[in-house]
């Protein structure tokens, strides 16, 4: 079937867009590896484009879907978060939305895992050391030691996809492990854990036992060797339990000095002058984060400040960035694949063109859902 569909991709999404093309879509790609000016969305959007393929980068507000009113019939986007897209703009439009939940979910967990053992084996700075030619010695302890993982307490902070994922990663490193969500518990997978964690205790696969449970948010953050957040990024008025800012001084402060923060979510679910406060304070021992309260970080970002650049990791939100998990044109494996099938299945009305059974369609609820 060859279809007439006219979209704009606010970035390449390599073979997935040829995908489109093969299948007769008039597909225009943002040449540029930097976002689009909105300017250029809303020209786009005006133009009467059917589909729009999007970033985390881009502001999908109610002046792009006014601009779209009666041509616009879907916006895509190639994340799991999408707290870019305004949801009730879309609702009051009527446009549906879809994101790529689930294949990158281990991508992203198991970075947040390779993040927080890069900051607490302090891996950055011993591989400094030797470029820098300042290996001059072995010695017990000299330079410096770094903190193990294994066997530590570790805080999931937000226990959807991603934080299972990271339960199920810690896990295997005999870590306890205290959970905290503040909208969505899930005691069948904890208590699966659990189960797990007693047989290898029971049949001798490990010393000590090891547990896993449901707390309150200042326990987890009190007890806790290291604390990784998996929470989506939701303001005030977005939800009864907003996340915008969860990581202030108030709950920095309820760290242990010993303790490291990992964030792979949303850089403004921590507030990032209180981090830097707390880092060159001392109020916990160091910090790894993808992501930033603005994204690129700015050159003046006081978490660049070199005082605490031996304890503070920083990455450029590339938690998912992996092959397979973005580039990989079927949608069971990778974002764009995804991402594209989601575009896909409302233009072309799969599901009987009912939106509700669009599995990748997030705003359901405008439709009935
Ligand atoms: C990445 O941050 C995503 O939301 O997919």
């Amino acid at each position: 079937m060859k279809n007439s569909f006219r979209i704009f991709a606010t970035c390449d999404m390599g073979d997935s867009i040829n995908l489109l093309r093969s299948r007769g879509y008039d597909v225009e790609v943002y040449p540029k590896p930097e976002a689009p000016p909105k300017s250029l969305i809303l020209e786009k959007v005006r133009s009467g484009i059917d589909g729009l393929l999007t970033t985390l980068r881009d502001p999908i507000d109610a002046e792009v879907f006014a601009a779209g009113a009666g041509t616009l019939k879907v916006v895509s986007q190639i994340a799991v978060g999408f707290d870019n897209i305004n949801r009730a703009d879309a609702n009051k439009y009527k446009v549906p939305f879809t994101h790529t939940a689930d294949v990158l979910t281990d991508a992203t967990a198991e970075f947040a895992f390779l993040l927080m053992g890069s900051v607490a084996r302090r891996m950055w700075n011993a591989e400094r050391l030797l470029r820098e030619n300042q290996w001059g010695f072995w010695h017990p302890y000299l330079p410096f030691l770094g903190d193990e993982v294994a066997g530590k307490t570790i805080a999931i902070i937000g226990t959807g996809r991603i934080g299972l994922s990271m339960i199920r990663k810690c896990s295997g490193f005999d870590m306890n492990i205290l959970c905290y969500d503040p909208a969505y518990q899930n005691h069948d997978f904890v208590q699966g854990i659990q189960e797990i964690k007693d047989l290898i205790f029971a049949r001798g696969l490990v010393k000590e036992k090891s547990w896993i449970k449901y707390v309150e948010l200042t326990e987890a953050l009190a007890q806790a060797d290291f604390v990784s957040v998996h929470v989506p990024l939701l303001r005030e008025g977005e939800s009864k339990m907003p996340t915008y800012h969860l990581f202030n001084e108030t709950t920095l402060r309820t760290m242990k000095p010993t303790a490291y923060l990992i964030n792979t979510s949303r850089g403004p679910v921590v507030d990032e002058q209180a981090l830097a406060k707390a880092l060159r304070e001392k109020w916990i021992a160091g910090a790894a984060l993808d992501v930033y309260e603005k994204e690129p970080l700015a050159a003046d970002s006081p978490l660049r400040d070199p005082a605490i650049e031996d304890r503070c990791r920083l990455y450029p939100h590339f938690a998912s960035a992996a092959r397979i998990t973005r580039l990989s044109t079927d949608p069971t494996k990778g974002m764009a694949g995804r991402c594209v099938q989601g575009l896909i299945d409302v233009l072309e009305c799969n599901y009987g063109g009912d939106i509700t059974k669009m599995p990748y369609v997030v705003n359901k609820e405008a439709f009935g859902g």
